[in-house]
């Protein structure tokens, strides 16, 4: 069975036919070749996508952990894009340093594309600093361009998880966080946060996602170990979710 987003999304708006139908099809075809076991044919490898926004490089970091965190996992396929700026090309001229670090950042990493794109994968962690306390416009923005995925159920039971950077202790770690997660839900999305679920999660992140007061020198390391954990388990949640998905019990 091939991974395309009507298997891999499980039952939506769209309704359950198709997916069943798509299994119960794989499964007549396993039953009727002895060479294709079961297993062979449902097997499906789970795609997880960091999708961050940063300015300066900090949430950068935090998502190169998280993905080094999730690769470590076995068959985990991990992609990894930036946001592009929204602001205007006379505001980002007119601030030192932004239009040097956008051009870094674009040529590091891929800038994620058409909307559509993420209906292919199992999972996401979104990733943006703290604009006031909650996520960047440049990461909403994306999210708010999931119309059509949520009115076809296409993110429902897709694995979700947050992680953010913030220049001051209590500048809004939790809050911006949460103002990932609250779309997520309404996305009808498996949200998976660290929580303490590792003993580095006891010296850095936050058990909502990863995080890191950033200051002038950027995430340290145990923000950056906790980060690694963050994508390793939901990484491991992953593989969980789309094994289940992919049996027809
Ligand atoms: C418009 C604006 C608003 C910000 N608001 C906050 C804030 O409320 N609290 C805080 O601690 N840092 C705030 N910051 C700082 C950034 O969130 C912080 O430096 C972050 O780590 C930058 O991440 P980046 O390097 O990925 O761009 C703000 C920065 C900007 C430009």
């Amino acid at each position: 069975m091939g991974r395309n987003p009507s298997s891999a999304g499980g039952a939506g708006r769209r309704g359950a036919t198709d997916y069943t139908a798509e299994i119960d099809a794989a499964d007549r075809a396993a039953v009727a070749s002895p060479i294709v076991s079961r297993t062979s044919s449902h097997c499906i490898m789970p795609k997880i996508l960091v999708l961050f926004y940063s300015r300066t490089g900090h949430t950068a970091a935090l998502a190169d952990a998280i993905a080094e965190g999730a690769r470590s996992v076995r068959f985990a396929e991990v992609d990894v894009r930036r946001i592009d700026d929204l602001a205007p090309p006379a505001t980002i001229a007119s601030v030192p340093g932004w239009a040097e670090s956008r051009a870094e950042l674009a040529a590091k990493y891929q800038t994620h594309g058409p909307i559509e794109e993420l209906a292919q994968y199992d999972a996401f962690l979104l990733g943006a600093p703290t604009r006031y306390g909650i996520m960047a416009a440049e990461l909403k923005n994306v999210i708010d361009q999931t119309g059509p995925l949520w009115n076809r159920g296409a993110l429902v039971n897709k694995v979700g998880s947050a992680f953010t950077s913030v220049a001051t202790a209590h500048g809004g770690h939790e809050t911006t966080l949460w103002s990932i997660m609250t779309p997520m839900a309404n996305l009808g999305m498996i949200l998976v946060p660290p929580g303490y679920s590792d003993p580095v999660m006891f010296a850095g992140g936050s058990p909502y996602g990863a995080t890191a007061t950033t200051g002038a020198a950027g995430p340290n390391e145990k923000d950056l170990a906790a980060a690694r954990h963050q994508g390793r388990r939901v990484a491991e949640v992953t593989g969980w979710v789309t094994h289940a998905k992919s049996h027809h019990h």
